[in-house]
């Protein structure tokens, strides 16, 4: 297994070029499922869960040409041989399950897997079901999947979410385009990778409006076309690295920056005391920083446009050394606090109670073994060993791959001290 060796307290400096987003691209791949046309994506991440998600497309009959280190990723779907996505394939990879609307809607039927729990929550799907079934769709759950057909097609439905959910909001969309009428979704998620889904499918023909603000409205259409899209770049990657910089010091600019999508982040870092220069219209974001320790600064994660949960544990790696105490609350997943025990390996005080993280600033961290634990908590862990004093090693960083594109390359790049070795953990 492989793992990241770390020596820290060099700044960083340089410039990073952000990534096409991974939580777009996997729902932007699906939508080659509508159409009997071919899809090219552009700017596509070569990451271990995109290229999941192509594997499980190819076993539904979806050609696939996507280049090994190539952006661009071809999807035709001119004829499905299965609507069946196994349990090893949605198990792996929760975004897998956003094939069954689609499936539904241009098949009448499929079988797909229930995902189950991850490390961070018990993350139900009753949300997607719910309003599958509100536009028509008969489902039944046996045996772990869930079977569904639409014998007499699908139907526009007002659909009200309980709760925001981004991949409720997005399956919802996805299966609308094809349905008879129009559907409503209120209280619907308002990341941007929703906009740049719903930018996808009106580019393939559908009639989307409203995405990005929480009423979004679908009027169904015959029929989808191909296209040619590119995907958005990343947010979390831009918000990771920009906590990277922070935390280690330096000066650090990210080109192809979706600058508009950070807003709480680089407020909270300002509060902080970090040096920000946003330019939105030249998608660049420099982040300075140089010797004056970091403020203390107290968040709650919240859906767009609040702070992002897929941040907080960047900033909490942040917060082990700022002056100061600082209180995270969590407030979209249950259990997202597994980073905290792995922080406190490096010497950092941290106490957990409930969905609320109290860190109390140290003077410094110290390099130890610490684990990753899942995507953004294994990343968290990069951002404190940058800053810590001696040699940091990160296990376990298959969760990194799923998420960060050439991660030591990039920081490298920019003077990291940081080495990929492959064997037993340390
Ligand atoms: C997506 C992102 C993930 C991010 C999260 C929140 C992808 C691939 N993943 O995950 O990185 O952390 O948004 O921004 O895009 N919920 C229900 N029932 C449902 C669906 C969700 O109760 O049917 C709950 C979840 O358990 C969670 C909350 O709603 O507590 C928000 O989850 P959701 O927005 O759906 O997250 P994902 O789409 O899974």
């Amino acid at each position: 297994m492989d793992r990241l060796h770390i020596t820290g307290g060099t700044p960083l400096n340089g410039r990073i070029h952000v990534s096409g987003a991974k939580n777009s691209a996997l729902k932007l791949m699906v939508t080659c499922l509508l159409t009997d046309q071919p899809v090219e994506l552009t700017n596509m991440p070569n990451l271990a869960d995109t290229r999941f998600l192509a594997q499980l497309l190819e076993t539904l009959g979806v050609e696939v040409y996507w280049p090994k280190g190539s952006s661009t990723c071809h999807l035709n779907a001119a004829e499905l041989k299965s609507t069946i996505a196994p349990y090893e394939q949605v198990r792996k990879m929760r975004a897998s399950f956003n094939v069954l609307g689609p499936l539904i809607a241009r098949s009448g039927h499929a079988t797909v897997s229930l995902p189950g729990g991850c490390a961070i929550g018990a993350r139900p799907v009753d949300l997607h079901l719910k309003a599958l079934e509100a536009m028509g769709a008969d489902l039944r759950v046996e045996g772990g999947y869930v079977k569904a057909a639409a014998i007499h097609g699908l139907t526009g439905a007002h659909i009200n979410f309980s709760t925001v959910s981004v991949g409720a909001t997005e399956h919802a969309m996805l299966t609308a385009t094809l349905a008879k009428g129009e559907t409503i979704l209120e209280n619907a998620a308002r990341e941007p990778e929703i906009e740049d889904l719903a930018n996808c499918l009106n580019s393939m023909g559908a009639n989307v409006t409203g995405a990005g603000t929480p009423i979004i409205r679908i009027k169904g259409v015959e029929a989808l076309k191909g296209t040619t899209y590119a995907v958005m770049p990343d947010r979390i990657e831009a918000g990771t690295y920009a906590m990277a910089a922070a935390g280690a010091g330096g000066d650090v600019t990210l080109d192809g920056c979706p600058v508009a999508a950070l807003g709480a982040m680089i407020s909270k870092l300002r509060e902080a005391g970090v040096t920000i220069d946003a330019d939105e219209a030249a998608s660049t974001l420099r982040i300075r920083r140089n010797g004056s320790p970091l403020k203390a600064v107290s968040l709650s994660t919240q859906p767009h446009p609040g702070f992002p949960t897929d941040l907080q544990a960047q900033f909490m790696a942040l917060m082990c050394t700022a002056e100061g105490t600082s209180i995270i609350r969590e407030t979209i997943f249950e259990n997202r606090f597994m980073h905290a025990p792995e922080l406190s390996r490096l010497g950092a005080d941290i106490t957990v109670r409930g969905q609320e993280a109290v860190v109390k600033g140290v003077h410094h961290l110290t390099a130890a073994p610490v684990m990753a634990t899942d995507l953004r908590a294994s990343v968290s862990l990069v951002i404190a060993a940058l800053g810590a004093r001696g040699e940091t090693v990160v296990n376990r960083i298959y969760h990194l791959d799923r998420g960060f594109e050439r991660l030591e390359a990039k920081l490298g790049a920019c003077g990291a001290k940081i080495e990929r070795r492959s064997g037993e953990d340390e």
